[in-house]
């Protein structure tokens, strides 16, 4: 059973990808497949949803000023990531690295941490396609009832902030987990291939959105840029710290959201066909393209609407909304992105679920979680098991907690992930100089350090609820970690 601080060895990691037989995955996606699968994992509900809900609740504006921040925190753990990820050729993303450098204990809280980052996130985003799939049926004069597509945390109010109505449980955000399980189980390069299309589409979208949305920018919406310090109670009478420092680095932590995903495509590691090369092709690079993409995009749609739209009667699908009462004329584009969102928050849902069947196949290899999610279906050898389990768990969240909670237990799980992943390439320099990287973090420990104060920053702005959910997430999963994992594991 090893001990807290055994390691898994290098060597029996690298054998693993020769491995054959039941448990062997097809290795079928080249670096165009990795730099796709981490757009379609990057830009969804963070960008379409999250932006808006940082405008209204933390930053206004300047919540342009949290995706530099946010963007920042990413490339300093992307870059990191890059070297981890060159090095161990494995599925399991930030889990696998960490039980080589850093042991058992830590990579247990890695890989329970990371069911926050992709089961969590899969449910956020689940939750943003609910909202809009609504804005879809508008147009078609349908409207599913309030109380049928929110949580039972959620109340709708009138003007004049009287409840109307409560929220139930959220089915279309629960249909389109079922419908992509279904499509993973079925294959990895079938779901890639879905993936490459809807990416092209939501790039476009975000491209047209910044094109002609730049010149209905109303100055008045960008002053003051940085609103002073405040409280601010949402309508669903939750409290935040609005305007100054600590708005933005709240508004960070939201909208950091955005961007996690393209740590995914390490999870399918042992997928790809050169992962020493393509991996930090893909990390990196479908990084840099969203960063720009994102700056630009909050610039434009905190221009066209207002920090007080968002807060009110755009505070749902809130881009389409934007166009739709500002963007005289382009009435059309306002469908075309309610289409193109619709499609690429599935390709983010998708490679969520990807990714967190993948870090469970590792830790069941590894005897850390039991052997059902490393099991295989005799002909499409994907962890159907996993991947039907995950369903059930995801589809919990997705249908009865609102997307602000899930959203940010996912930004603050993923924060602190990063964290452990910048320490982690500052061990493994110290631990095993000379094992081959074809690729290194540049200005090490620099980089690290940079990275572990940003993120550090981010969970600080997430503030103290977000905190507590982290603890008791943690503490159930050492509740597991001592009745299981240590007596089962393997190394
Ligand atoms: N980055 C992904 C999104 O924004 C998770 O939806």
């Amino acid at each position: 059973m090893g001990s807290y601080f055994s390691r898994k060895p290098l060597s029996s990691l690298l054998s693993e990808t020769a491995e054959t037989g039941e448990h062997q995955m097809k290795r079928t996606l080249g670096a165009t497949n990795l730099i796709m699968l981490g757009i379609g994992a990057i830009i969804g509900a963070g960008l379409f949803v999250r932006t808006a809900a940082a405008a209204a609740n933390n930053a206004g504006p300047a919540v342009t000023i949290g995706f530099v921040i946010a963007g920042i925190g990413c490339a300093l753990a992307g870059l990191c990531y890059a070297e981890f990820a060159s090095m161990i050729p494995i599925a399991g993303s930030a889990y696998t690295y960490s039980y080589a450098t850093m042991g058992q204990l830590v990579a247990w809280i890695i890989g329970w941490d990371l069911v926050l980052e992709y089961a969590l996130g899969a449910a956020t985003v689940s939750i943003a396609w609910s909202e809009y799939l609504n804005k879809l049926l508008h147009y078609f004069g349908l409207n599913i009832p309030f109380q049928w597509c929110h949580s039972p945390f959620e109340v709708m109010k009138d003007a004049a902030g009287m409840v109307t109505a409560h929220g139930l449980m959220n089915i279309p955000a629960l249909f389109i987990i079922f419908c992509l399980t279904m499509l993973l189980i079925k294959g990895t390069s079938e779901s890639a291939f879905v993936n490459g299309v809807i990416v092209v589409t939501k790039v476009a979208i975000v491209i047209l959105f910044i094109m002609f949305g730049w010149s209905f920018i109303n100055p008045v919406n960008h002053t003051p840029f940085i609103p002073p310090a405040q409280t601010y109670i949402d309508t669903q009478g939750v409290a935040h710290n609005f305007g100054g420092i600590l708005g933005i680095l709240g508004a960070a932590g939201v909208v950091f959201f955005a961007f996690i995903g393209f740590d995914a495509v390490s999870t399918t590691a042992q997928e790809a066909k050169n992962p020493g090369k393509d991996m930090p092709i893909g990390i990196l690079g479908s990084l840099a393209i969203c960063t720009v993409l994102y700056l630009l995009f909050a610039y434009v749609l905190t221009g066209i609407g207002s920090t007080n739209d968002f807060r009110t009667v755009g505070r749902e699908a809130s881009v389409t909304y934007a166009i739709q009462t500002y963007m005289h004329g382009f009435g059309w584009l306002a469908k075309l992105v309610t289409v193109a969102i619709l499609a690429g928050f599935s390709s983010v849902i998708l490679v969520m679920l990807l990714g967190q069947s993948r870090v469970f196949y590792s830790m069941s290899k590894d005897g850390l979680v039991p052997p059902v999610f490393s099991q295989l279906h005799p002909k499409f050898k994907t962890p159907y098991k996993s991947n039907m389990l995950f369903f059930v768990f995801v589809g919990l969240f997705s249908a009865f907690v609102p997307g602000e909670i899930v959203g940010d237990m996912t930004s603050i799980g993923t924060l602190f992930a990063f964290i452990l992943v910048c320490a982690g390439v500052m061990i493994l320099r110290k631990s095993n100089p000379e094992t081959p990287r074809p690729f290194r973090t540049p200005w090490v420990p620099i980089v690290p350090i940079l990275g572990i104060i940003v993120c550090g920053a981010m969970i600080f702005g997430l503030g103290p609820p977000n905190w507590y959910r982290l603890l008791i997430w943690m503490a159930i999963g050492f509740f597991i970690y001592f009745g299981y994992s240590r007596r089962n594991a393997k190394y």
